[in-house]
């Protein structure tokens, strides 16, 4: 790692727990603060970043005041970054004083915040880092939500609500859904209460609770052993089985070049060490994305969609 931040640069902040990931990919001339990564050049498609700072600046200031005043010019919202900073109590009175990033829970269904959301550091006692655009509406990209803790079975349910916020896109009524390694059922859950004709493939069965619901048809069986089409074209594809990246690539391509998807969501999880190659391998899928959702683990979201 670099000793001094680059001149120009992107900054991206690592999901808690995964700078050396997000380190490994952006590769050399990475100077850290915390978790956030400076880096020179323009932003660039990382998975491993939770929020990216598009167009972060260093700017003087001399007093608590006039940082107030720059940071209100440059834009209209802003959210402090702080975890690496040994004092906080300057940035924190700084922060006081403009205005914030919305507190209120995010209710599953209603657009993300349009107002533009910056991001802001200290980078010395008189020295602001900020980027008035980031690329999540949220603070350090963590979308808060008004959690159902009655209906789903698990608390998985947050990563369909969170990707399907981030696309805003989403599965409506009536569209065939298949759920590979669908067991307890958080995904089936969420997919049935849009509307979803939802088909869940796995070995253990869903929660009672979950099978019950109208447009659920339940199959206990191997995600593997599905050919693909064999259950009719389906509009949506999700998979979270655990399995090695190597076979869950294979399944995606499979699925990819029978055609018999018109999208397809896929949880990459990670046993031990991170491979980069399959991380590139997945970004390397043409009209796909590969992001850390912020109610990911040890594990990457993939996206695929026919439709550009
Ligand atoms: C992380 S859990 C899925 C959680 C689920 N998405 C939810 O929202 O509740 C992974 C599931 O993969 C299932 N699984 C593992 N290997 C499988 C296979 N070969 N075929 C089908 N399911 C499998 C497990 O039984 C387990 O229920």
């Amino acid at each position: 790692m670099d000793e001094k931040p680059p001149d120009i640069c992107t900054a991206y902040l690592a999901p808690d727990g995964f700078l050396p990931e997000l380190v490994q990919e952006l590769g050399c001339g990475v100077h850290t603060l915390g978790r956030l990564a400076l880096c020179p050049g323009p932003p660039r498609p990382v998975a491993w970043a939770q929020n990216v700072w598009l167009n972060p600046r260093c700017i003087p200031f001399s007093s608590i005041s006039e940082a107030v005043r720059l940071l209100k010019a440059l834009g209209p919202r802003w959210t402090l970054y702080d975890e690496h900073l040994k004092r906080r109590g300057r940035a924190r009175l700084i922060q006081e004083r403009v205005p914030g990033p919305a507190l209120k829970p995010l209710v599953f269904g209603a657009p993300p915040p349009n107002a533009a959301l910056g991001s802001w550091t200290l980078l010395d006692e008189t020295t602001l880092l900020a980027s008035p655009a980031c690329s999540s509406p949220f603070a350090h990209g963590r979308p808060v939500f008004s959690e159902d803790k009655t209906g789903p079975p698990n608390r998985a349910y947050l990563k369909l609500w969170e990707l399907f916020t981030v696309l805003q896109a989403r599965p409506g009524p009536g569209q065939v859904c298949l759920d590979l390694g669908a067991s307890p059922g958080g995904w089936t859950w969420v997919l049935a209460r849009l509307g979803a004709r939802v088909i869940s493939v796995d070995k253990a069965p869903l929660a009672p609770g979950v099978a019950r619901l109208p447009g659920v048809e339940q199959r206990l069986g191997s995600a593997f052993g599905l050919r693909p089409g064999e259950a009719g074209p389906v509009d949506w594809l999700f998979c979270d089985v655990i399995c090695y990246p190597e076979r869950l690539l294979a399944l995606a391509r499979r699925w990819l070049d029978a055609g018999a998807a018109a999208n397809m969501v896929c949880t990459v999880k990670f046993q031990g060490r991170t491979d980069l190659e399959i991380v590139r391998a997945f970004q390397a899928i043409a009209g796909s994305r590969l992001l850390h959702l912020h109610h990911n683990k040890h594990e990457l979201t993939w996206f695929w969609s026919a439709s550009p």
